[in-house]
Formats: structure tokens, C-alpha cells, sequence
């Protein structure tokens, strides 16, 4: 297996090389920050995320789903805070060649980590939102943010989803979406980008039911990762020390993974207070207050707040499904994915593209496979290569057809992490993968 050092590498390269992940605009040489999802990637990023809403939406009674827009009035975000508060500290490397623009904490011993320098400008504060205009006349009364973060479309939303779905404490509404920050030092491939996708939850309950939430969202969301097969080894949580918290909190908890760069933070679950609730309220001059319906004690619910985001997510599954071993003297390279997060689920061989009756019957099982099972067609290269391709992007199945198939009517279903193969009858074939696939 790689080294903790390479086995990033190893994860870019495949990512690059097989349709996972590619730079944003690479043909003009790129841009620092942005990432595209090649034909393998984003069917694995829309399985990851829908994964995520079944597990917090369907798989509910207490949870709706939403999907605000990007942009949004202003004032959002002056009473959210991001306008005052939300930058980072930022430092300029003084030496003229080089004027490298870094995090204090990212400098090692004081040193430039890009031309070795010792001397940097004091550390001043850098508001990470990305701003653009609406209309046609660009003054200040035409800017508008790019949200950087998705929460506060949910907030914003309280009451109308109140209103139209006539919901009781507690209840939470769940989103996912883009979202932007013009960080200072994007880097470790998809972990830390200018945008990026979040899956956000905004749980409204009763003060004093705000403790017990909170440490249940704590292991759901812990159960989430490890039930979509992550290596129980590579997750832990890390409880926020009392300085790290915003002033209202009352507790903040990270999911955190074992990146080949270290432990590093998949998903904050924080226990917010109203703080939210009451500062829209505030700034929109609206009544934001939750009513009970019985005593019709007027109040404003606490909140918790699992914030994920979908592209570490996905890239912490990709990490964690790379798997090498040796067989028959060669490297066999598998992306042992979750079957539910599979981007193909079962890949139709004929073992000779040349026969006109395999090909016919590989042609027939996967058109009536890709129904309800995401699959592939695939005749371009030998078995032993096609096996190996579809084993590079973690395709659960693979189910080759032979000439043996036109008599018995029966197909080789080939496992992927075990390369074990069986002979199924083709009648049977749909019950047995979805059966498997579950
Ligand atoms: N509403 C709370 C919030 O946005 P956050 O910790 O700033 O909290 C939540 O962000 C999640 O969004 C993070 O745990 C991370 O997974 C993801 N995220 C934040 N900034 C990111 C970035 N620059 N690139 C990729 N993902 C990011």
C-alpha cells in the first residue's frame, strides 16, 4: 500500500487520469482555486450527495429540504456577520521578487514558504467573501456577495417553510449548494477551494432540548462517513476548545479525517444558541419568533448546525477507497467505493466485440440494467484491460458475456474487490446486482 506521503499523489494522478477531477480551465493554464468534475467525478459527488439528503431528508420525519439562491439581499450578511467578521489574517512576504501573500499560521519558523524570506508585512484582516454586482449600474447600490455559505439561505427561510409546511419544534431544513470564498491559500487539491459545495443543516428546537440535539447530530453525522465506508481509523472528532468558538456558541465539534496532509476537518456540528434567528429578526425588522401552538409561548428557537462539505467529502471517500495490491506480478489498482457510492455500479463486457450475437446479448442486459442500476457498456480493449479500467474507478460489477452465454443463457458476474467470479443466469441477473448493490 502507498505511503502516507505518495498515496496523495497517487489519488491526483488517478483523479486526473480516469475522469474524476480536472483544473478548472486548464487549457488557459488554469485557476488557482476551482476544480471541475470529470464524467467519473461527478457521478460520485452526486452519489455522495444524495446520500446525504436521503440520509437527512427521506430517512426523516423531522427534516425538509430547500435550495435558495447564490445570491442574496446584502443585508444578509450584515446581519449574519460576514461583512464585520468574516476574514482571515493575511501577511505579504516583503521581498519584492516573490510579495507572496500567506496565513500567519501557515509560516514555518517565519519563513516564506515559497522564496524562504524573513520579513513580512504586519498581519492585517482580509474579508474572504467574493463580491459582483446585479443590474446594469455597477455603484455601490448594485453589490451583491456570492454567499459563503449556504446556511443563511435557511435562516432567512424560517418562517416560510413555517408557514407552507406548518412544522413543530423540533425540525430542521437541509440544503446543499454552491458556495465561495476568496481564500487566501487554496491548496491540497479539492480540500481548500474558492468554490466549493456545502451540505448544510439548520436544526431548530427548544433551548432546552439544544444540548441532546446537539450531541445526537454529533453521531449521526460521525455515523454517516463510517457507514459509507470509511475506514473507522480515519475518522475522529475533535471537540472545539472554548477559544475557538464564536462568542454565542455553545459548542462546536469537527468531523475530522486522516488526509495524507493530516487530520483535517470534514464537518463542523456547532450548537448556535438564536443567535441566527435573532440577528435576522433584528436587521429585517420581522418577527422571526417560533410560536408554540398550544401555549402560544412566543420564542426564539435554538439552533444546531452540522455544516459539511460535499467536495472534502468526496474527496475523503477517494482517499479512502484507493487501494493497491500485486496480482500475477502486476499492480492492480482498485477504488473500493461504497457500492451506493459507486459511480458505476455494474460494467456489461462482451468478451469478443466481433460476435455479433455476444455483443447483441451484452447490448440487450444493459439496457434493461440501466434502468434502475447505473451501468456501462464497454468493448474497446482486451478483458484483462477493461476489468482493470473499470476497476481504477470502483465499478462494483462486471458482467462479461461468452460465447458459453448464447447456449446457457448464464453471464460471468466478476466481484471487484475479490475478483471472484460466479455464472449467473441472465434471468436472474437484475435481482441478484440490485440485491448485492443494496
Ligand atoms: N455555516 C457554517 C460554515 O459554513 P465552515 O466550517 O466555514 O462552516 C463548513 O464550513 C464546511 O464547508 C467545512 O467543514 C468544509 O467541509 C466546507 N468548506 C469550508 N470552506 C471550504 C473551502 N474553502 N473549500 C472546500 N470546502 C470548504
Amino acid at each position: 500500500m502507498s505511503s502516507q506521503a505518495d498515496l496523495m499523489d497517487k489519488v491526483v494522478a488517478l483523479a486526473k487520469r480516469r475522469g474524476f477531477i480536472f483544473q478548472s480551465s486548464e487549457i488557459y493554464g488554469g485557476l488557482s482555486g476551482a476544480w471541475d468534475y470529470g464524467p467519473y467525478g461527478v457521478e460520485l459527488k452526486r452519489n455522495v450527495k444524495n446520500a446525504w439528503w436521503q440520509s437527512v431528508v427521506h430517512w426523516r420525519e423531522d427534516m425538509v429540504g430547500l435550495d435558495a439562491a447564490i445570491l442574496m439581499h446584502p443585508k444578509t450578511w450584515e446581519a449574519s456577520g460576514h461583512i464585520a467578521n468574516f476574514a482571515d489574517m493575511m501577511v505579504d512576504c516583503k521581498n519584492p521578487k516573490c510579495s507572496g501573500r500567506f496565513r500567519p499560521d501557515q509560516l514555518k519558523d517565519h519563513k516564506c514558504p515559497k522564496c524562504g524570506g524573513t520579513e513580512f508585512t504586519e498581519p492585517r484582516a482580509f474579508n474572504l467573501m467574493l463580491k459582483t454586482s446585479v443590474g446594469a449600474m455597477e455603484d455601490s447600490s448594485s453589490v451583491v456577495y456570492l454567499r459563503p455559505e449556504t446556511a443563511q439561505g435557511i435562516f432567512v427561510n424560517f418562517q416560510n417553510v413555517i408557514d407552507s409546511t406548518h412544522r413543530k419544534l423540533s425540525f430542521g431544513i437541509a440544503q446543499t449548494g454552491k458556495s465561495f470564498r476568496n481564500e487566501i491559500t487554496p491548496g491540497n487539491f479539492t480540500f481548500r477551494t474558492r468554490e466549493f459545495e456545502q451540505m448544510e443543516i439548520e436544526y431548530f428546537c427548544r433551548p432546552e432540548q439544544a444540548l441532546a440535539k446537539y450531541e445526537e447530530w454529533i453521531q449521526s453525522r460521525f455515523s454517516w462517513y463510517i457507514d459509507l465506508g470509511i475506514k473507522k481509523e480515519n475518522l475522529k472528532l475533535r471537540v472545539h476548545d472554548k477559544d475557538e468558538l464564536a462568542h454565542y456558541a455553545a459548542g462546536c465539534t469537527d468531523v475530522e479525517y486522516n488526509f495524507p496532509f493530516g487530520w483535517s476537518e470534514l464537518e463542523g456540528i456547532a450548537n448556535r444558541g438564536d443567535y441566527d434567528l435573532k440577528q435576522h429578526a433584528k436587521f429585517s425588522g420581522k418577527d422571526l419568533q417560533y410560536q408554540d401552538p398550544v401555549t402560544l409561548e412566543k420564542f426564539f428557537p435554538h439552533v444546531i448546525e452540522p455544516s459539511g462539505g460535499c467536495d472534502r467529502a468526496t474527496l475523503a471517500f477517494m482517499v479512502d477507497a484507493y487501494h493497491e495490491e500485486t496480482v500475477n506480478d502486476t499492480l492492480r489498482v482498485v477504488m473500493k467505493f461504497h457500492p451506493r457510492l459507486a459511480p458505476i455500479k455494474v460494467a456489461v463486457l462482451p468478451l469478443l466485440k466481433k460476435n455479433e450475437g455476444i455483443v447483441a446479448l451484452a447490448k440487450k442486459i444493459k439496457s434493461e440494467l440501466q434502468k434502475d442500476i447505473v451501468c456501462v457498456y464497454d468493448d474497446t480493449a482486451a478483458i484483462g484491460k477493461l476489468y482493470r479500467r473499470q476497476d481504477e474507478v470502483g465499478t462494483v460489477f462486471c458482467v462479461t458475456v461468452d460465447v458459453q452465454s448464447l447456449e446457457d443463457k448464464q453471464v460471468t458476474v466478476r466481484h471487484r474487490d475479490t475478483m471472484q467470479q460466479e455464472r449467473i443466469p441472465v434471468e436472474n441477473l437484475h435481482r441478484y446486482l440490485k440485491e448485492k448493490l443494496i
